[in-house]
């Protein structure tokens, strides 16, 4: 099978899979999601994005229908079906199909939906170039560390900034930098990492982590702490961590070049190391 679907236990060509109209995810975003990157056929920190999906799901009182293992179980059995080397694998954990009412169905039974496509790797162009990335007032709601389906700010931001010609909005709260619409956001600033700290208003990023521990492998100072728009604005360097696009580093924000207009030491640095780990 090519691209692979799976909903409640049934694993069909993507083609072929369905869920009811009366989904909540479809009615009310009422669910929760994970993406996760396949390298050589195997799932990128898999452990990392399963408790992450457990925690969200928990968040919003969803029920978990699968245990730790049989989760690990169904996504390799996913891969393996696809034969995708390279990949991204989609699960998504909604309340489920009812008649449409605000509050819980009395005995929701959720929907488990997954989908694996064939994702080619990073644009070595962009990773060379840099890309560019404009600011926008972050209109999303107070619980941004849940991966919840609910995206239209983003969505609506993603397409603000491709339609200004930028790669990806950054979202600014009360003066400070939150994260990107699909990505999180690191400066560098007179040799130190900064990145904003966790906590309601961004999501824990596997790949923030993934990044962060590289950086303290190479003896990179970091701060984890409240990010201004001025220090984003005056940043030596600034570059996007997340799932589908690794490392990728920013070389013009709202108009400007970042510093000189070229990616940065610790972005190269740090993507290439980043490389080397995924192979
Ligand atoms: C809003 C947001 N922030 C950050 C990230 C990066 O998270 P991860 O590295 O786990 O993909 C994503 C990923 O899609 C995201 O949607």
């Amino acid at each position: 099978m090519p691209n692979i679907g799976y909903v409640n236990g049934r694993f069909l060509p993507l083609e072929e899979a369905r869920v009811s109209v009366e989904d909540r995810g479809f009615q009310f975003g009422d669910g929760v999601y994970e993406v996760i990157r396949v390298y050589g056929g195997k799932p990128f920190r898999l452990k990392e994005h399963l408790s992450r999906l457990e925690r969200s799901a928990q968040a919003i009182a969803v029920p978990v229908p699968l245990s730790p293992g049989e989760w690990e179980a169904k996504v390799d059995e996913a891969i393996r079906l696809s034969g995708f080397p390279d990949g991204k694998v989609y699960i998504q954990l909604t309340r489920g199909a009812a008649p449409r009412d605000h509050q819980f169905p009395a005995s929701p039974d959720p929907t488990l939906v997954m989908t694996v496509r064939e994702m080619p790797p990073v644009d070595s162009r962009m990773m060379a170039e840099g890309v560019t990335a404009m600011t926008l007032p972050d209109l999303r709601w107070g619980r941004c560390d849940i991966k919840s389906l609910n995206l239209l700010p983003n969505v609506l931001a993603k397409q603000q900034a491709k339609e200004s010609g930028a790669f990806e909005a950054i979202f600014v709260r009360d003066g400070l930098v939150t994260e990107g619409t699909s990505s999180n956001v690191m400066l560098g600033c007179e040799g130190v990492l900064l990145t904003p700290a966790l906590g309601d208003n961004l999501l824990a990023g596997v790949t923030r982590q993934e990044v962060l521990d590289l950086a303290r492998e190479e003896g990179i100072p970091m701060e984890e702490r409240s990010v201004t728009l001025g220090e984003l604005k005056a940043a030596d360097e600034l570059f996007l961590v997340g799932t589908t696009i690794e490392i990728l580093p920013v070389t013009q924000l709202d108009g400007k070049p970042v510093a000189d207009g070229k990616p940065g030491p610790m972005a190269i640095g740090l993507a290439s190391r980043f490389k080397a780990l995924v192979g």
